[in-house]
């Protein structure tokens, strides 16, 4: 069974128009490094916008989270992973969605009731107890043994700090041969959550106050990894069929079996995976030292230090060859899978070579260490030496260590890494605070700001030129574009001055919602073409731009003030940056 098709197909059924996967990496979001949940690109229309697709919308979304990095390499962790959703923008509410939702399992997945049970929300100061969602999962079958009432910790969901959250229902599967218990306890890890239903009605504003919304919302996610484990009847999640022919790679190429390499095998296959997808997507992320780029690093690494535990020999393309089988796997689903094939894989080779030149000697530094270590503890120098030098991200070094039976200061660590880091202010100051959910009058002027660069950059240096990413936060925005050269003087000044001419014109931004093929026609931009569904909205500044674009922007170009480039850089191959802001 396709179970995303299968899941598509059910949503269509029930008048759900599908949407596409947003981009891996959040575009004009700089609060947070990767999409986390299916939730996360629909922000502004869980807060009242109009989405040009309408009400009720399903997809399956990638999702990066780093929360359990180090706890990949156990049975049921990953990195990426695909979520299932389907959303009600102030459309059905909690009893249409736990009846779609139970109908689906166990109708179209065949998933005895018995194996079944949920949690719900048990209320606090600010919601009341969840008793309509009690009493629509009995009327369905569901005993009241097998419904948990739990508080804010397990039944309230929020993407961030702030922005749309809501109390939830979750569904949870018995995933063992075991006899199941009449009484749902769960706390049983013989239980897993399969299905996340939220209903978005509240907002949680900067002070932390939670209000309503304008609308009453349903957000679901369901682990399309976990689902397929319970479907196929394993317990193992890198023993189905998503993982079969990559771990059968990794056997082929190490010449060693899965059973007694388990934990090996699965990091390879999980960074591997999660690498390809990040080194795919349009935003061109390239292995570095901060932001995606660090996380694409360490997971490259780590996989390379792993197949050396394997006894692979590093040299050969082996990184190269498991990553066109996780390609292979998903380019049919995801467009920049198949597009950015030759990119991703030499981003592997490339890093690869890298890492092989110092990997070597930092392995002999490590044992060197070894001898020499008074207690049991890897001090912060020794750990900042081992990354400086020899390019070992700190959970290698911890990895290490564990397996010697010692332990690293990572705190120590991380102090030194932070001073180290020229760009440390960007990354920890605001990352992982809110979301576009609050987007604030500065970064919709900078937002309008873009497309205007976007514009007086082809006029200036050539119609060639287009966008490849973009970052706004409240103080600056950052453009990267195509461009073969490093811009002359007169370039950035001419660029200046076509802005801020359009911006004295005071012209007006308007909106209008066509067909994608039509847009396309018509002239309009996109950076990303794959990720928008086949009703778009196209922005117009005038006529001198036209963008497909989610906005949100100013009304017209008068209210951005002066516009000033304040630095122009290389950001990567053929790719040059603006950083620049409005006075
Ligand atoms: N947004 C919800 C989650 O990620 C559905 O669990």
């Amino acid at each position: 069974m396709n179970l995303k098709k299968e899941f598509i197909e059910y949503f269509k059924s029930k008048g759900h128009v599908e949407i596409p996967s947003a981009p891996l990496i959040p575009e004009n979001d700089p609060s947070v490094l990767f999409n986390t949940a299916g939730m996360q690109p629909l922000i502004p229309y869980l807060m009242g916008k109009k989405h040009p697709e309408g009400t009720r919308l399903c997809d399956y979304q990638k999702c990066v989270r780093l929360t359990d990095l180090d706890s990949i390499g156990d049975k049921t962790h990953h990195t990426f992973f695909e979520m299932l959703g389907n959303w009600s923008l102030g459309d059905y509410f909690k009893k249409e969605s736990i009846e779609y939702s139970f109908e689906f399992l166990t109708k179209v997945l065949n998933i005895p009731i018995e194996k079944l049970a949920v949690t719900v929300f048990e209320g606090n100061e600010d919601i009341p107890r969840d008793e309509v969602s009690a009493s629509v999962w009995k009327s369905l079958g569901i005993s009241e043994d097998r419904i948990a009432y739990l508080g804010v910790d397990d039944n309230f969901w929020i993407a961030g700090e702030t922005g749309p959250c809501g109390g939830d229902t979750e569904i949870f599967y018995f995933r063992s041969s075991e006899e199941v218990p009449e009484v749902f306890d769960p706390e049983d890890e013989r239980w897993v959550e399969i299905w996340n239903n939220v209903f978005m009605e509240y907002q949680k504003g900067e002070d932390g106050k939670i209000s309503e919304l304008s609308q009453k919302n349903v957000d679901t996610g369901m682990g399309l990894e976990r689902v397929v484990a319970v479907l196929e009847g394993v317990t193992d999640n890198y023993e189905t069929s998503i993982w079969k022919e990559i771990i059968a790679k990794i056997e082929d190429i190490s010449g060693k079996p899965y059973k007694g390499n388990e934990t090996s095998m699965r990091i390879i296959a999980d960074h591997i995976r999660t690498s390809v997808f990040i080194s795919a997507d349009d935003a061109g992320i390239v292995p570095s030292n901060t932001d995606q780029g660090y996380i694409l690093r360490r997971l490259i690494r780590r996989a390379i230090r792993h197949a050396k535990k394997l006894e692979i020999d590093t040299n050969t393309e082996f990184l190269e060859e498991i990553a066109k089988v996780v390609i292979k796997k998903y380019e049919n689903d995801y467009p920049e899978i198949k597009k950015n094939k030759d990119i991703v894989l030499n981003i592997l080779k490339n890093e690869r070579i890298k890492f092989n030149k110092t990997l070597e000697k930092g392995l002999k530094e490590f044992s060197k260490v070894l001898k020499q270590i008074d207690g049991k503890i890897i001090n912060k120098d020794i750990a900042f030496k081992l990354y400086d030098t020899y390019g070992f991200p700190i959970e290698l070094t911890k990895e290490l260590a564990e397996e010697s039976g010692l332990k690293v200061d990572i705190e120590g660590f991380n102090e030194k890494f932070r001073a180290h880091q020229e760009l440390s202010r960007t990354s920890s100051a605001g990352k992982f605070k809110g979301g576009l959910a609050s987007t604030g009058e500065a970064e919709v002027k900078y937002h309008t700001a873009t497309h205007l660069l976007n514009a007086a950059l082809k006029r200036v240096i050539n119609k060639d030129v287009h966008q490849k990413g973009s970052n706004i936060t409240s103080e600056r925005m950052r453009f990267d574009f195509s461009c073969d050269h490093k811009l002359t003087d007169e370039e950035k000044r001419n660029v200046e001055e076509l802005v801020n001419d359009w911006i004295r014109e005071d012209y007006p931004v308007t909106v209008e919602e066509m067909k994608k093929t039509d847009a396309v026609k018509s002239g309009a931009e996109a950076m990303f073409l794959d990720k928008y569904s086949d009703i778009v909205t196209v922005y117009s500044i005038g006529d001198v731009s036209k963008e497909i674009c989610g906005g949100p922007h100013v009304k017209h170009t008068g209210e951005l003030g002066k516009f000033k480039i304040i630095k122009e850089e290389a950001s990567s191959a053929g790719v040059r940056r603006i950083k620049a802001i409005l006075e």
